[in-house]
């Protein structure tokens, strides 16, 4: 009897060490990112580049393309870099449970649907997702994202309003939310991103006033607010901001003149981009002491604002 079964028995046992060893090989550690990585690329429609082609079980998917894994963890990925590949469809939500992941960078494909759920990506520091169809509201999650320096999505159908929380995200260097349909007001909070380097929020729908708070935020290098429904004027406090190169405060229904003194508190002003009726009429006399100035125009392009 038992000498009739074990042939079978070791046939089975070969088997599953065979597969088994095959799986260690090709992944290493956790293969649970593996599954999310092809539940990404399953729900991709079109990869009109072949992308993804590399994305099959024949290699080991730290291999893939666009794909980065940690040296520390073994078989976890740190990073996702496909951007301007040409790719449609939804993006998965799968990728939520990509843990120890850093960087997100899908800009310029044709991805459409909603934002994967970020409330486990705690390590994530670049969140890159501009230039694509993408229609959902920011989340308050994204406050789980304490490591995030970069956060762009721009160019996409985000609406709803900016979630006060984000001022949580306390090493947040780059916000640009410009080229959407977000609503509500500039919140008041964000005045408490205190290594915020570039600030683009403009071509949306936010109304209400440019918080004071604003004029603290002494890393700031790009302002841009233009073509959005913002009213009562400029305040003051922005010619603290002496690291200021590019302020983009066009085509608003804003109001007011520029702080007389902004060209001798804004040294480092290259670009300044107002409405026009500013234009002719409030253009402070000490803007001839911004000498690095080199653009004040009223805009002229959707491009212009975005090169930021
Ligand atoms: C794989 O990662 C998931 C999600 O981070 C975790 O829950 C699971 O315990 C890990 N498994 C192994 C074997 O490390
Ligand atoms: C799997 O990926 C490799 C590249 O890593 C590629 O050469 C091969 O053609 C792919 N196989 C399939 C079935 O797509
Ligand atoms: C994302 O990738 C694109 C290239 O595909 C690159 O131009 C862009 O700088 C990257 N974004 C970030 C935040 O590094
Ligand atoms: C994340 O992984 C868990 C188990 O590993 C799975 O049950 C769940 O469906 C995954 N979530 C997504 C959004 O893929
Ligand atoms: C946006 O993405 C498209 C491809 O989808 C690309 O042709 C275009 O250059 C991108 N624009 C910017 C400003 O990155
Ligand atoms: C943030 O993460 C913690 C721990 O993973 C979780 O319990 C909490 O629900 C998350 N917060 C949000 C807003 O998703
Ligand atoms: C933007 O929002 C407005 C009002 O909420 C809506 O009517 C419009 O269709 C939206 N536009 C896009 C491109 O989503
Ligand atoms: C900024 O943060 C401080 C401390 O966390 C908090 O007390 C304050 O209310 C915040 N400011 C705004 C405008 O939210
Ligand atoms: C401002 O930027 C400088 C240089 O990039 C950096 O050393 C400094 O820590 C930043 N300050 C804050 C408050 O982030
Ligand atoms: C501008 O900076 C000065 C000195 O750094 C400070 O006293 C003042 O309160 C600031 N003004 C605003 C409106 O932030
Ligand atoms: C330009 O700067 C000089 C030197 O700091 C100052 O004397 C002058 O008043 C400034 N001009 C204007 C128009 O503010």
């Amino acid at each position: 009897m038992l000498m009739t079964t074990s042939p079978l028995i070791t046939l089975l046992l070969l088997l599953s060490c065979g597969i088994g060893d095959a799986h260690g090989l090709m992944v290493r550690g956790n293969s649970s990112d593996m599954l999310s990585l092809l539940d990404f690329k399953k729900s991709v429609t079109s990869d009109p580049n072949g992308a993804l082609s590399s994305w099959n079980t024949s290699t080991p998917f730290c291999r893939w393309n666009g794909i980065m894994c940690s040296r520390k963890h073994p078989g976890r990925v740190t990073k996702l870099h496909l951007g301007g590949h040409g790719l449609s469809g939804p993006v998965s939500p799968s990728l939520s449970n990509l843990t120890l992941i850093k960087e997100i960078n899908l800009s310029s494909n044709a991805l459409s649907g909603q934002l994967p759920p970020l409330n486990h990506l705690h390590k994530l520091e670049v969140l890159d997702l501009g230039n694509n169809s993408l229609h959902d509201t920011i989340p308050d999650a994204l406050t789980n994202c304490s490591s995030l320096r970069i956060l762009d999505l721009y160019r996409n159908l985000i609406f709803g309003e900016i979630p006060p929380q984000v001022s949580m995200l306390s090493v947040l260097s780059v916000l640009r939310l410009s080229l959407n349909n977000i609503t509500g007001i500039i919140p008041p909070s964000i005045s408490n991103l205190t290594s915020v380097q570039k600030i683009s929020l403009s071509w949306n729908q936010l109304t209400g006033s440019i918080p004071d708070g604003l004029g603290k935020l002494s890393n700031l290098s790009v302002l841009t607010l233009g073509e959005n429904g913002l009213s009562g004027g400029i305040p003051q406090s922005l010619s603290n901001l002496s690291s200021l190169r590019i302020l983009g405060l066009e085509l608003t229904v804003l109001g007011g003149a520029l702080p007389p003194n902004f060209g001798n508190t804004l040294p480092r002003l290259q670009w300044l981009y107002l409405d026009s009726s500013m234009f002719h009429g409030y253009i402070p006399a000490s803007l001839g002491n911004a000498s690095d100035l080199e653009r004040i125009k009223p805009l002229e392009t959707r491009e212009c604002v975005d090169n930021s």
